[in-house]
């Protein structure tokens, strides 16, 4: 489906691209303005050393000058108690030595406990302890880099531990004492809506929508009535009318919105559908 409204305030359009995949780089570049890499799905293990992988990089070398890059990190796990994991910032250091970026972002979660992984992320409880932690921890990032960092609203598998803060407070309390920006994922607001009956309206609300910087969309499938975050599908309608809702209330704050889906669905999608689906998106949020 191509006709939307228009949200009148344009936002620069991207999409993930993990590489290796020339065929459906080249039928995205000309609809996007940012790239989207995770430093973790393009690394390697050689000699038992993760390192992002050469040809991948060589990718992003190549497409520079055509469209801005942006870092979306999935390893770090900014909320673990014991801490966080160095091994992400080893990879996003080789990484900004060789190309240019935009900004780089995190979720704000936690993959392991005590080192042990748990093959999933989580939700943090938010609580003023959890805060003061997260904070400090971005600060610490904040001074090491000298981008902008941003944060994204994950979805919360599991039922929330009863906290100091609504989800909104705690995202507000946390770019207030750090600076630091928010990616909202509009599809993690639905799936916790559609799973736990979490209030989006009044989430939106709440939330200071001018410290959104970036959206994501995207769309998983339903199993046993629990609506999963697994990018696979082409984005709702629904999902496509909220980031306008979100856009029109940002006062022009956010500038990119990001079409997220996993290489393992390209061939279920088709690479056609894929750009179809950017080209539906520039109309819906283009200038
Ligand atoms: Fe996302």
């Amino acid at each position: 489906m191509l006709a939307q409204a228009n949200t009148t305030i344009p936002v620069a359009i991207g999409t993930t691209y993990e590489g290796r995949d020339p065929k459906l780089l080249e039928r995205m570049l000309p609809l996007v303005d940012y790239i989207e890499v995770t430093p973790e799905t393009i690394a390697e293990v050689h000699d038992h050393k993760l390192a992002l992988s050469h040809d991948v990089m060589t990718e992003l070398k190549n497409i520079e000058k055509e469209t801005q890059i942006v870092v979306h990190g999935v390893g770090l796990s900014i909320g673990s108690h014991e801490g966080w994991s160095s091994n992400y910032f080893q990879l996003l250091d080789a990484l900004l030595e060789q190309i240019d970026v935009a900004w780089h972002s995190e979720h704000l979660g936690y993959t392991k406990v005590d080192g042990q992984h748990l093959g999933i992320m989580l939700a943090l409880p938010k609580t003023d302890q959890v805060l003061d932690m997260v904070c400090e921890r971005v600060i610490k990032i904040q001074e090491r880099y000298p981008l902008p960092f941003l944060l994204e609203n994950i979805v919360h598998v599991i039922p929330d531990f009863p906290g100091d803060y609504s989800e909104a407070g705690f995202l507000n309390a946390l770019v207030n004492r750090t600076g630091c920006r928010l990616i909202l994922d509009v599809y993690n607001l639905q799936c916790d809506e559609h799973n736990h009956g979490f209030d989006i309206s009044g989430f939106l609300n709440e939330i200071e929508l001018t410290k959104v910087r970036e959206l994501h969309v995207a769309c998983g499938v339903e199993h046993n009535g629990f609506l999963l975050d697994v990018h696979s599908k082409l984005t709702r309608s629904s999902t496509i009318r909220l980031a306008q809702n979100v856009v029109r209330r940002s006062e022009g704050s956010v500038e990119l919105l990001v079409y997220e889906f996993m290489p393992e669905a390209v061939p279920g999608l088709g690479r056609n559908a894929i750009a179809q689906e950017l080209r539906r998106l520039r109309l819906a949020f283009g200038d």
